[in-house]
């Protein structure tokens, strides 16, 4: 009798196994694959070495960007030294596990080294400069890398719709800062160049809505597409911390965009929640950042030419947001601290599956 009992109880926990093995749950990367959505997330090398850091990542999303390890402090260190160790780490990984590699960012305004910015160079050396910056680490990743944010953060945030003082631009610049935005046309130009076949990105920061700034932006690109300057695509980061997000506006933005011809990434995602002294989030506000996660998706999918989804990191144990925000927010990503998955990852999963995109 006892061992019937027991067999009975095997049998039936193994028709449960059996039963739960034969439906699946779809990771991240398979739900992207019915829609053709490229479904990435910013990645530090260090953490490669991580065993359920890397299978997560390798599970989940099929396309990886380096966080910094493509910046100027960190691949060009010194003025005649470039150090691709870090970010041809992450290219290696994303060989040998089927992701895509997107690129950045070739000219910003920040992480620059000292050497760069305490140089005191003319206008012509750092032109020279950032044709030979630009040209070099393209050429190194030609073939690897498909798309470039080749410039981050032109638009000024005190003053919407102005570019902002820059290093490259006119402090001292390169050359053609009383020309507006061609300092831009000429980096994009560089970057082509170097490789033909990549896509050239601009990325930017709080444009994803309609707004002067991103007013701007569709100015500049629609002019660059009209002339034949090289530009593929406009990337939105989606840093969010406003737990309303105008999402109607989102979307309207990204139709204009990508009516221009160009695609649209979202390209640095998170949702940053109030967190307590210990990193908590309130249990509700979870369920709110799961439903920007959704809405934010599923705008991008209703429109062919937003084609990739990018989060700024994937588990909360790692992200920008708690050193940004001085502790105060935090539990930004799809995973926990312990990489199990938060409402906000059966949000996306929930918008890819259900997308009619295919
Ligand atoms: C952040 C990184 O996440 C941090 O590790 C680094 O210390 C600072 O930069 N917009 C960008 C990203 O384009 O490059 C920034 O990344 C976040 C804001």
């Amino acid at each position: 009798m006892k061992w019937r009992a027991s067999v009975f109880v095997w049998a039936t926990a193994a028709v449960c196994v059996g039963l739960s093995a034969a439906v699946p749950e779809r990771s991240l990367r398979e739900a992207a694959q019915l829609p053709g959505l490229l479904i990435g997330t910013a990645v530090r090398p260090v953490q490669l070495s991580e065993a359920a850091y890397a299978s997560t990542l390798a599970r989940e999303f099929n396309m990886v960007e380096p966080e910094d390890a493509l910046k100027w402090e960190v691949v060009h260190p010194a003025v005649q030294y470039f150090d691709f160790s870090q970010a041809d780490q992450i290219v290696d990984f994303a060989t040998r596990n089927g992701m895509k590699v997107r690129g950045h960012t070739l000219v910003w305004h920040q992480q620059n080294p000292g050497w760069l910015t305490d140089g005191k160079y003319t206008s012509d050396e750092l032109a020279q400069m950032l044709e030979k910056h630009i040209k070099t680490v393209v050429g190194h990743y030609r073939g690897k890398i498909f798309a470039w944010d080749v410039v981050n953060e032109a638009f000024d945030e005190l003053h919407p719709g102005e570019l902002r003082s820059t290093i490259w631009r006119n402090q001292p610049g390169i050359g053609l800062g009383k020309a507006g935005n061609a300092y831009i046309e000429r980096c994009f130009r560089w970057a082509y160049e170097a490789d033909p076949q990549a896509l050239l990105f601009y990325n930017e920061a709080e444009a994803e809505v309609i707004n002067p700034k991103s007013d701007t932006i569709y100015a500049m690109v629609r002019d660059f597409r009209q002339r034949g300057v090289p530009i593929d695509g406009v990337g939105f980061q989606m840093h969010i911390a406003n737990l309303h997000p105008n999402v109607a506006s989102i979307s309207a933005n990204i139709n204009r965009f990508t009516a221009l011809g160009v695609q649209v990434h979202i390209t640095e995602m998170d949702v940053a929640l109030p967190v307590d002294p210990n990193g908590n989030p309130r249990p509700e506000d979870l369920q709110l950042q799961a439903d920007i996660y959704r809405e934010i998706a599923s705008a991008c999918l209703s429109h062919p030419g937003c084609t990739a989804i990018q989060t700024w990191g994937f588990t909360d144990k790692y992200s920008w947001i708690g050193s940004h925000s001085k502790h105060t927010q935090g539990a930004a990503l799809p995973f926990d601290r312990d990489y199990r998955p938060k409402p906000a990852y059966a949000a996306l999963r929930d918008a890819l599956e259900r997308s009619t995109r295919r």
